[in-house]
């Protein structure tokens, strides 16, 4: 593993290298982000000093038996995050992602943990959403998705069938939605590089991704201003917001220019 701290060092070279090559040849690349990637847009991540979690238990608003305790509270802090994110905009981090995606089309997969839309709004196409999306609701009864409007507030019902609605996101003991997680099991598995960025890497089944894309023979680049549990599998690893290392990899790999 060759680590850089700053710009323009051997880790940046070797990433650039890996990612020139799977340009080069039209190789699948695959990324997969997490909360880190929004920090920058001002989205709080949710582990650390000053994250979500911190002062707040996760299973006290992100479960299903704390929804079925007090909706009315889960439903308040939902609206609360998606009030930030509406006021937020993407970073060049997600936007270095999008020129990636139209770059490689159909042989990039952007594999995200995140539930705020950034990444679309930042103009990737084709993302695969494990944990859902805050700007949507789902019928507990039906199970019909609509957006939310920008204003909502209160507890939300079904325009279909009148039934209470809950965010559509996934909460901790429930599965990923299935599509969403084959279709990343198979970009991980057929990586020939595979990025992981501003993830803690601790939630599964997700970080298991990144073991899947490494065994795979994938060459791993996390891009994380810290040591994550995944670090040591990586090839390359750029200790650096991704608002400034995505970019600078995409300028030192050609992808655009420098
Ligand atoms: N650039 C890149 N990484 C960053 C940046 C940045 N500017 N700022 C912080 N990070 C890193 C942190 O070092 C940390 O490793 O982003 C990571 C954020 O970790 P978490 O807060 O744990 O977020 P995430 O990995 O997305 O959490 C996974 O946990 O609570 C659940 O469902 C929620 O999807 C979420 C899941």
């Amino acid at each position: 593993m060759i680590v850089d701290r700053e710009p323009g060092h051997d880790a940046l070279a070797r990433a650039a290298e890996l990612l020139r090559r799977a340009v080069r040849r039209r190789q699948p690349v695959a990324a997969l982000t997490g909360a880190g990637i929004s920090a920058e847009s001002g989205v709080p991540t949710f582990r650390g000093s000053g994250g979500l979690w911190h002062g707040f238990r996760p299973e006290e608003l992100a479960t299903p038996a704390a929804f079925a305790r007090d909706p009315q509270r889960v439903w308040e802090w939902y609206h609360w995050r998606r009030g930030l994110v509406l006021a937020a905009e993407p970073n060049p981090g997600h936007r270095a992602l999008a020129v990636l995606e139209e770059r490689l089309q159909d042989a990039f997969t952007l594999i995200t943990q995140n539930v705020d839309g950034l990444h679309q709004r930042a103009g990737s196409r084709r993302v695969v959403e494990l944990h859902g999306n805050l700007l949507e609701a789902r019928c507990t009864r039906c199970g019909r998705v609509e957006p939310l409007a920008p204003e909502a507030s209160g507890i939300p019902n079904c325009p279909a069938c009148g039934a209470m609605q809950r965010p559509n996101v996934v909460w901790f003991g429930e599965p990923l939605p299935g599509a969403a997680w084959a279709r990343a099991r198979q970009a991980a598995a057929t990586a020939s590089v595979f990025l992981v960025i501003g993830t803690s890497a601790v939630v599964y089944p997700a970080a298991g991704l990144v073991e899947v894309a490494a065994a795979a023979g994938a060459g791993v680049i996390e891009i994380n201003p810290e040591e994550t549990p995944v670090s040591d599998l990586a090839d390359s690893v750029l200790r650096q917001p991704a608002g400034e290392a995505l970019p600078a990899l995409l300028r030192e790999a050609g992808i655009v220019p420098g």
